[in-house]
């Protein structure tokens, strides 16, 4: 079955067919990605209701073109999976629309996915050797923090999760209070490959209490008063963005390694924006080889936002014969712990 996936739940549209009958990567048959970075970058974030109009104004176009450039016709699409949530109301209502139109004039089923989910699953679309349940999940975007012990696709118990601003929101936060232009996330890990490392040491957060949360604004607070003392240069910026880099990096490989340890598993998937980063990917490689388990990763591009994911989940769900009724259904604060089995 060939499934398109349609994902708006924040500033990225993406669109993305995955044929079940190949399977693992080479079942991404066509995919594209539309970001609205440059909208949103003079008010430095996302302004929702924009976000919406220009889902409105691109998703359609967005389907037309992604199966154009794969050579695919409308009729060979046996299913439409779209982000139901958690996200932008406005956004999501967009794709939710788009595609519960398309499966219904296409008669093909629709389902509704989870975001997370779609990151979560995302490392299993490989095709040597995909992870399999259980393991444990260190979810990681700009709207979450989460680590997730994944005892079957679809059975998801919260380990722990942050108590504040979200890894990739410090990320975006930190660059932004040093002058990075929004989304300062990837430039601040980009300054960071230049910075000396321990010039500037932070606190690795709540790494000395028990449990699993996180919390990362306190970092955020470190970092503003060394910026405001410092004497602002290129090579301080980068010296900062490397210490504040090292203490996200550190904390997260802490907990992670914590979390292999309290649910008994060996492997770890990593999914979302920072895990686009390639400080962390090597650290948690380095830790997970050292207990003699494995880390998963999507490949950079499917990290962050992205229809591939959508597809790939619904899918996954499709074929375990779940639906979605006609409705246009979202669902813009979805707890992941809710989902059906598969
Ligand atoms: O998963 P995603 O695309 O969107 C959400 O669902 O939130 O994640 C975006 C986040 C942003 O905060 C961005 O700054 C962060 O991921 N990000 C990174 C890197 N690439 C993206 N953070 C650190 N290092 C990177 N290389
Ligand atoms: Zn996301």
């Amino acid at each position: 079955m060939k499934v398109l996936g349609i994902e708006t739940s924040c500033d990225e549209t993406g669109v993305a067919v995955y044929d079940t009958a190949l399977g693992g990567a080479r079942g991404l048959v066509a995919q594209a990605v539309y970001s609205q970075i440059e909208l949103h970058a003079q008010y430095g974030g996302v302004v929702p209701e924009l976000a919406s109009r220009d889902h409105v104004r691109k998703t359609l176009p967005l389907v037309h073109q992604t199966l154009d450039e794969a050579g695919i016709a409308p009729g060979e699409i046996g299913g439409v999976a779209y982000t139901a949530g958690p996200g932008l109301v406005g956004a999501l209502l967009v794709g939710a629309g788009v595609a519960r139109s398309l499966a219904w004039a296409l008669d093909v089923p629709a389902i509704g996915v989870h975001h997370m989910e779609g990151h979560l699953l995302a490392p299993l679309m490989q095709d040597e050797a995909p992870p399999e349940p259980p393991f444990v999940a260190l979810l990681v975007s700009g709207g979450h923090t989460q680590l997730v012990h994944v005892e079957a696709i679809g059975r998801y118990r919260l380990l722990g999760e942050t108590l504040d601003d979200a890894a990739g929101e410090a990320f975006d936060k930190t660059a932004k209070l040093m002058g990075l232009p929004y989304p300062g996330g990837p430039q601040l890990a980009a300054l960071a490959q230049q910075g000396t490392p321990g010039r500037f040491h932070f606190a690795r957060p709540m790494i000395d209490r028990p449990g699993l949360d996180f919390s990362f604004s306190g970092l955020k607070t470190q970092v503003l008063l060394a910026w405001r003392d410092s004497d602002q240069s290129d090579a301080t910026r980068a010296d900062i963005a490397r210490g504040f880099e090292d203490a996200v990096v550190d904390t997260l490989a802490i907990k992670c390694e914590r979390a292999l340890e309290a649910a008994g598993c060996d492997t770890l998937i990593v999914a979302g924006g920072v895990g686009a980063n390639r400080r962390l990917r090597e650290k948690l490689h380095v830790m997970t080889t050292a207990r003699g388990g494995r880390v998963a990763f999507p490949p950079p591009a499917l990290c962050t936002d992205n229809g591939a994911m959508i597809a790939f989940a619904g899918a996954l769900r499709l074929e375990a014969g779940q639906r979605q009724g006609l409705e246009i259904g979202v669902v813009p604060r979805w707890d992941m712990a809710t989902l059906p089995a598969v």
